[in-house]
């Protein structure tokens, strides 16, 4: 038996515009989703979070799956927009609670309200400022059952995918917004932890999605930085890579004074894996908009096994990726907040629990080696509106009909019910 210790927080993770539809009810706001997912040619199949799973009215019945599962823990995000009636959220905090589950809250999983950007959005400072309001309103009303908050999910899909090949909500295409946004983002959370702190918040976090990249040294130092340095360090050691600030200066300058607030101590740092990167040096490569400057640097045929969504299955990467962190960011608790896939639908997925298998192991065996991995949560509990690429991509343990909202445990959620249960992987 591979176990895990008692105490591990076994879990699964869903996002507010991904799962609840109900996106005119209760005096919730347009956010930059909704103004994307309904401009033509953006979504797949012109598909929108409108719907979605119906979690909004439906969320009773996926909190007692969720406690069949035997989660320990559910990764949630409360949608900026619903500010003006946060109640859905009490009775989903409540619901939780009931059935011993912990909450755990991201404050920002994307979905910004549609009059922030309006006024330019990340790309405006004063964003990270309405951000801290928004946080200390939250934690007013949910603070009292919600101990443990996340403030940003994935800040770089949000600057990069965002603002530089503008393949997500707000759709932009500037590598100087790109690097202005992510720049705000981390002054977000900053601000956010200072507020969440002063409201009397027990465990602050940031989720960073994180791919190790791989292959030739000098590409490979570049696309590293730009994908994992540029978050880790400014939040973790107050600075900016040398050779990745020298990068950013090619196309804007950034408040080096904000550092000291973007540094915030964090309880725990949240870890979303899903791939590496593969690079080469390449140089008639236009390169890769999500990386501005990228040019000469081409993406490597991925190795192995891809998942529906085209990426490469690289548990090993997960091992690497977390004791990397342990050597190199020292003393902060580490928690996998997202980890899964999409394969093509079926409730019997054993590629799936292959695949979650493999993921367990390369977690446990860095804990085994020293990284202080205090929990594991799977992307997603169900089938979900998968941003750009619409419902096609499935990576719910649970499935969702969408004809019929109707919700089936996948094989894959019987055989993580068992984990859970048991505590670990059968030898
Ligand atoms: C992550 C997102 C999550 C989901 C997974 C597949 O980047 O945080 O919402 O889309 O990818």
């Amino acid at each position: 038996m591979i176990s895990f210790p008692d105490d591990f927080l076994w879990g699964a993770a869903t996002a507010s515009y991904q799962i609840e539809g109900a996106v005119d009810e209760d005096g919730r706001v347009p956010s930059i989703w909704d103004t994307f997912s309904h401009t033509p040619g953006k979504v797949a199949g012109g598909q929108t979070g409108d719907v979605a799973c119906d979690h909004y009215h439906r969320y009773a019945d996926d909190v007692e799956l969720m406690a069949w599962l035997g989660l320990r823990a559910y990764r949630f995000s409360v949608a900026w927009p619903r500010l003006a009636d946060l109640s859905f959220y009490d009775r989903l905090v409540d619901a939780l609670l009931a059935k011993g589950i912990t909450p755990v809250a991201t404050l920002y999983h994307w979905d910004l309200p549609q009059s922030l950007q309006d006024e330019g959005g990340w790309t405006n400072r004063d964003t990270a400022y309405r951000f801290a309001d928004y946080a200390t309103a939250v934690h007013e009303r949910l603070g009292d059952r919600v101990a443990t908050w996340t403030t940003l999910n994935e800040p770089w899909v949000s600057a990069f995918v965002g603002h530089g090949s503008g393949r997500h909500a707000p759709g932009v295409t500037d590598p100087a917004a790109a690097f202005t946004a992510a720049h705000h983002l981390m002054l977000a959370h900053g601000l956010g932890v200072q507020a969440l702190r002063a409201a009397g918040a027990q465990s602050v976090s940031l989720t960073l999605n994180l791919s190790p990249a791989l292959g030739e040294p000098g590409p490979a130092q570049l696309i590293d930085g730009l994908a994992n340095r540029l978050f880790l360090d400014p939040v973790l050691r107050g600075e900016y890579p040398p050779d990745v600030l020298e990068h950013i200066s090619r196309f804007t300058d950034v408040k080096l004074d904000d550092l000291p607030t973007i540094a915030q101590p964090i309880d725990v740092l949240g870890v979303n894996y899903y791939s590496v990167n593969r690079v080469l040096a390449d140089p008639g490569s236009p390169g890769n908009p999500e990386f501005p400057g990228s040019e000469g640097i081409a993406w490597a045929t991925p190795h192995g096994e891809l998942t529906e969504m085209g990426w490469e299955v690289n548990p090993s990467g997960l091992e690497d990726l977390l004791l990397r962190l342990t050597r190199d960011y020292p003393g902060v608790p580490l928690m996998i907040t997202e980890n899964g896939v999409a394969y093509p639908d079926a409730v019997a997925d054993p590629d799936r629990i292959a695949f979650l298998d493999a993921h367990f192991r390369a977690a446990r065996a860095a804990m085994d080696k020293g990284a202080d991995l205090r929990g594991y949560f799977v992307w997603s509990l169900m089938d979900n509106f998968e941003w750009a690429r619409g419902y096609d991509m499935r990576f719910g343990v649970i499935r969702v009909d969408y004809e019929t909202l109707e919700r089936t445990p996948r094989d894959s959620a019987r055989w993580y019910r068992d984990v859970i249960a048991r505590g670990g992987l059968e030898g």
